[in-house]
């Protein structure tokens, strides 16, 4: 870091240098591949002086020791949570869904219906609205879908967020988002009047699993269809590079890719892809030689 690039000490409750500042941005890299510029110092500081307050902690040094204790994986998590944010919505960037219905989800009810395994990854997948969505398009499509081997993976380094979107329940204020057509899946009427709960159909095939996008993937594809949206943002343009290469190795030949409305397929993987849409990508199939291997 050049003097430049330092900022002035923030004087609150908690003293927080730059160099404090750094080494909180060296746990969040190594641990969640999270990229925080210094410029994001302020923000930083006002998101995790709550963790200082609730653990009794009077030094940013302080709480640096605990993230570095092996028994403390659960502020580990909650560091995480204090970065990023878990904003979601049923049908987000409803032009994917669109493309999902049209182009996609046909030939994979076909080769369902002829016995093959269609697999679908929510990855990133927070409080459960994006995979959640997709099964209800599935089901829109495929009402008996659950007479064949169709499953939807939703994953999420956050076991907090998973236990929400476990439970299924929504409020009601977050039913305009969902086709009225779809309705037919949900149960408006389940105990609290309130909230709404994810029919059992759509529940069914839908599992989740906690898994940090940038460590190991103790999963089973491939994949025909991925979804990782407004989840690389927050990583730096290396471990972006890196992840669109595993979904490309993660996929089916000719599988599907969606991601954020302001990510970008970059690296060696922009030649796995070509483009469907918008931040919609479908991975090229093999080239065959003139051996025809
Ligand atoms: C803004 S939400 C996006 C939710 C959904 N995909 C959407 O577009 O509506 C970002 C999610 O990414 C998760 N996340 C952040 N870093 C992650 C990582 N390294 N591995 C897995 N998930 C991560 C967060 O916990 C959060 O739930």
């Amino acid at each position: 870091m050049t003097s430049a690039q330092t900022t002035k000490p923030v004087t609150s409750e908690f003293p927080f240098t730059d160099a404090d500042f750094a080494q909180i941005a060296n746990v969040a890299k190594s641990e969640f591949g999270l990229n925080l510029a210094l410029s994001k110092k302020p923000l930083v500081y006002s998101r995790l002086a709550k963790r200082l307050r609730l653990r009794k902690l009077s030094t940013f040094q302080e709480y640096l020791s605990l993230l570095s204790d092996i028994n403390e994986d659960a502020e580990k998590t909650e560091l995480l949570s204090a970065l990023t944010t878990n904003v979601t919505h049923f049908f987000r960037e409803f032009h994917h869904f669109e493309t999902l219905n049209t182009t996609v989800l046909p030939a994979l009810l076909t080769r369902a219906k002829n016995g093959d395994r269609i697999r679908i990854w929510s990855a990133g997948c927070s409080s459960g609205q994006e995979p959640y969505s997709l099964a209800l398009s599935v089901l829109g499509a495929f009402p008996d879908a659950s007479r064949y081997d169709i499953k939807i993976l939703a994953t999420d380094i956050d076991p907090n967020i998973l236990d929400r979107a476990c439970q299924a329940s929504y409020p009601k204020s977050e039913l305009e988002a969902i086709p009225d057509a779809m309705h037919r899946f949900l149960d408006l009427k389940s105990g609290d009047p309130n909230n709404f709960t994810i029919g059992e159909a759509a529940r069914n095939l839908v599992s989740f699993g906690v898994l940090n996008l940038i460590s190991d993937w103790p999963i089973k594809g491939p994949f025909d269809v991925i979804f990782c949206r407004n989840v690389t943002i927050y990583f730096d343009a290396e471990t972006q590079r890196h992840l669109w290469t595993r979904f490309q190795n993660a996929l089916s030949p000719s599988g599907h890719l969606f991601i954020g409305h302001s990510e970008r397929v970059t690296g060696t993987a922009t030649q796995a892809f070509r483009s469907i849409g918008v931040t919609s990508y479908q991975k090229n199939q093999p080239t065959v030689n003139a051996a025809g291997n």
